[in-house]
């Protein structure tokens, strides 16, 4: 069996661009340029990075994408009224209120006031309860990558076991529903799993969204597993290392994602694919 496959994340994210360079020239030759609309509050450096990151690459595929920024001390209404102006602008099909937000906004008042249908975080409740019911929706740009890097890698996916480590609203919980209507089987660990190894051992694909440093160590690995790390954490240097301990436990995968270059560029070609998908819906 093949082992330390690299799931190049770049490439692949680079491939879909192209893909969609190719939509958006078609959208625009019938009179509609997709439009993105990226709200960021406050001066976080890390938000600050991903919002130009995806501001670059919505002009690299003839996406028009407007930056609003708001100070820290912007009120709840205040950036409420920003989102219904957004709503009502035709020029922008998505709207992405870039997370976490300042203490005193809450991220699911905002994001309940996003038009359901230019949601391309597929973060609003409508969305959500449609993923989870097996409807159309936006879906949720991380765990859509995720999916693609295993569907373009060739990694079977159907009755596989699939654990997921972490139950966030934006990472594990869709990931785990997007998997299950792959049909894997797949559990589910976070914070409170007693013997997490004992899990994470079963599993055919280990996803690692948990936000903490190396939190998955070769001992934690089934021998040829793909391994998909969805971490992004600063190490004492500044430097971005995964959840996964990549040294140690590539050897063990047989494919595996590194950070940076795995899963984070495919969540910006995903949000990129919902603004497509939501400007050729607006002509319905
Ligand atoms: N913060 C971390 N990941 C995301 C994401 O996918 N979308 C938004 N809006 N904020 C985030």
């Amino acid at each position: 069996m093949e082992r330390g496959l690299l799931i190049d994340g770049k490439a692949i994210a680079a491939q879909i661009r192209q893909e969609l360079k190719s939509e958006t020239d078609r959208l625009i030759q019938n009179g509609v340029q997709p439009g993105l609309a990226v709200i960021l509050v406050g001066r976080d450096s890390a938000s600050e990075t991903y919002v130009r990151g995806k501001v670059r690459a919505c002009a690299e595929v003839g996406i028009h994408s407007e930056q609003i920024r708001m100070p820290e001390e912007t009120s709840e209404d205040e950036l409420l009224d920003q989102i219904r102006k957004l709503n009502r602008d035709s020029s922008i099909h998505g709207i992405l209120v870039q997370l976490p937000l300042p203490e005193h906004i809450s991220p699911n008042r905002v994001i309940s006031e996003i038009d359901p249908d230019k949601d391309v975080d597929g973060f609003h409740p409508i969305n959500a309860g449609r993923l989870a019911t097996g409807l159309d929706s936006f879906l949720p740009c991380t765990p859509h990558g995720i999916l693609q890097l295993l569907k373009r890698t060739g990694v079977q996916v159907a009755g596989k076991h699939a654990v997921v480590v972490g139950r966030s609203n934006i990472v594990g919980k869709p990931v785990s529903l997007l998997l299950q209507r792959e049909n894997a089987t797949v559990t589910m660990c976070h914070s409170r799993t007693e013997h997490l190894q004992a899990h994470t051992r079963q599993a055919d694909i280990l996803i690692a969204a948990v936000g903490k440093r190396h939190v998955i160590t070769k001992d934690d690995v089934k021998p040829g597993a793909v391994v998909i790390d969805v971490g992004m954490n600063r190490n004492e240097q500044g430097k971005l290392a995964g959840d996964v301990d990549f040294e140690e436990v590539r050897p063990l995968a047989s494919h595996i994602t590194p950070v940076p270059g795995g899963v984070g560029p495919m969540t910006i070609a995903m949000l990129l694919y919902n603004t497509c998908l939501a400007a050729e819906a607006s002509g319905d």
